[in-house]
This record gives C-alpha cells, structure tokens and sequence, in this order.
C-alpha cells in the first residue's frame, strides 16, 4: 500500500501540505504515509512535538492562532470540523490554499435527534461547519472534501473501541443493554487516512461529502465478541436492564474514564447506525477493511 500512496502522491511534492489534527488518530496514520511518499509538511498541535526530517511541528491553538499560508498548499483538517471555518474567514484573500480535505462526522446524522441536548449541540455543530466551509471554499475557489466517517478505532485511544477492551480487561466481562443488536460498522483510522490521500490525488472527490464507513457491518454484541476474541478472552457478555444501566452510567460519570458515557450512548446500542460508502469507492477507491480480523490497536 506504501507503495502505490507513494506513486499517488508524487503530484504534491509541489504543494506545503499542512495537517492539523496530527495527534489524532487518522493523524498518527496520515504522517507516516506521507512521510513514506516523501512529503514534507507542517503538522499541528497544541503540544509541543520533536521535529523529524520530513515533520515540522507546530506548536498552535487552533482556536486564537491563524493559520499561516504562505505557498501553494493542501490542508488536512483532522481535528474538530467547528474550528476550521473561522482559521478560513481570517486567511488573507490571497492565501494559497488550493484544496481541503476535512473530517466531520455521521453524528451530524445519528445525534440530530438525539434526546440529550448535548448531543443535539454536536449534530448542529457539524452540519453548521460544513455548511461555512462548503460556502468559504466556494467564494475563494478553494477545493474541499468533506469525510464523514463512524466510528473510527486502531491506534488504542479512541473511546469506543479501546474503551470496551480496557473495560474488559479491568472487569472481565463487558454489560450490555437488552441485546446489543444495533449494526456498526467499525472504520479503521488507518483506513482514512488512505482515504485522504486517494481523494486528494481523484478529481471525482472535489467538492463532494463522503460518509466513511468500516468494510463489515455487526451487531454491538458480535463488535463487543470480537474484541474479546482480540484480547484473547472467552466473550463473557452480560445483558443489564436500561434503568440499572442509567443509574450506573450516572454514578460513574464523574470518572475522567468514564464521562463520555450517556444515557443516549447507551440506549444506541440497541439502533443501526450504518452508511453507505459505494460512492467513496466510485469516486477513489475506498476499500476499507473488516473489523473482526484486524489489528485493532491494542
Ligand atoms: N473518534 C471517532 O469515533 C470519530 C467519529 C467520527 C468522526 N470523527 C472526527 O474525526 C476527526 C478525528 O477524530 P479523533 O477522535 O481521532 O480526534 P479528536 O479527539 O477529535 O481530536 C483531533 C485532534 O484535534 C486536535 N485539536 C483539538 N482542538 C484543537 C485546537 N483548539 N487547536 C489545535 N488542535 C486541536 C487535537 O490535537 P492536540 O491535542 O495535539 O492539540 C487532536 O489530536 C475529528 O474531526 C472528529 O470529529 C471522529
């Protein structure tokens, strides 16, 4: 795969290619491939990071510093989609970027309706930053693709995921709601950033939104199943009633580990959330892997 990204990338040796997100999880897989191909770019964080020969690190808080373009280049926005429009509306006019590719979420979707009003604050979040960032590329002529994708896994620090594995291993078994029949479709972070490199270099993926899924749909009990399997352990899966669950969630929200956890999360387990990607494989070739038999980053 180094190979043919290195074959595909040759055409941006002209271009700055800035990343920002880089600590991310598609961001720690993006660096390497484009460091593979050669490419050197400016990667940013708000922590300070070692330089290597081909990453020049940037020390920056998306929300009070601009970004700083001086030569033709392509942008890979990794990190939340609501802090790109506003960098873009205080870029110079004459700014040199050519091309965007950026990351939202299906949660612009399976959270609009969601009952936690949180949650509901996402969803608008999302489709209102997509909106400005369609609308800004659009007045200064700038190329953009937008990825959707689910939920991502694959380098051990993702919340979903990594989180059940950890919660396994601490208690041995993992709780359920009912039966945990609702269908994901896991999508792994090295996954997308290959998709970030195929779309850069595909003219079909201009101007165009992606929702970026895993290449096998389960239920949440066989994900939970398969990550016991991972972790080499006999699957031991419990069902809990949704008002025992609720109280649980509530009492250990407190816990850094556990404050993501909802009251919506959990009864989501029981809803499909799925997306299609046939048109992410039209358009570049976008080939995402199973989840059951891969290196799930732990
Ligand atoms: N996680 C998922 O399952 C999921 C699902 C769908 C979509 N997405 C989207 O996919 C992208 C990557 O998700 P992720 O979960 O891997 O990462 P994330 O937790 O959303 O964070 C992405 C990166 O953004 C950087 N960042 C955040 N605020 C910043 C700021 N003010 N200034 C500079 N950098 C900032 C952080 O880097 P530093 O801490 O190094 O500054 C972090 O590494 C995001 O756009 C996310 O919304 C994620």
């Amino acid at each position: 795969m180094t190979i043919e990204i290195k074959n595909m990338l040759t055409d941006l040796n002209q271009a700055e290619v800035l990343v920002t997100g880089a600590t991310s999880q598609i961001g720690q897989c993006l660096l390497p491939h484009l460091q593979a191909a050669g490419i050197t770019m400016t990667a940013i964080s708000r922590q300070p990071q070692s330089n290597t020969a081909y990453i020049v690190w940037q020390q920056s808080n998306l929300q009070i510093s601009p970004l700083s373009i001086s030569q033709s280049s392509l942008l890979f926005h990794v990190a939340p989609l609501p802090l790109l429009p506003p960098l873009l509306t205080h870029l110079p006019n004459n700014a040199p970027l050519k091309k965007i590719i950026a990351f939202s979420s299906t949660s612009c979707f399976t959270k609009a309706n969601s009952p936690d009003p949180k949650e509901r604050r996402i969803a608008t979040q999302l489709t209102e930053a997509e909106t400005a960032l369609i609308t800004i590329c659009q007045a200064r002529d700038i190329a953009w693709t937008l990825f959707r994708p689910t939920l991502i896994y694959g380098c051990g620090i993702d919340k979903n995921v990594t989180f059940i594995a950890r919660f396994i291993r601490r208690f041995g078994f993992f709780p359920l709601v009912g039966q945990g029949k609702g269908l994901r479709q896991p999508v792994h972070a090295d996954d997308l950033a290959i998709a970030c490199v195929q779309a850069c270099l595909s003219p079909k993926a201009i101007n165009k939104a992606y929702n970026l899924s895993g290449g096998q749909t389960l239920t949440y009990y066989d994900m939970v199943k398969a990550i016991f399997h991972h972790l080499g352990k006999k699957p031991r899966i419990m069902s809990i009633p949704l008002p025992l669950f609720k109280f649980t969630t509530r009492c250990l929200s407190g816990l850094p580990t556990y404050a993501h956890l909802s009251a919506a999360m959990i009864a989501r387990m029981n809803q499909d959330l799925c997306f299609d990607y046939t048109m992410a494989y039209h358009d570049f070739g976008y080939q995402p892997r199973t989840f059951s038999d891969t290196d799930m980053g732990f």
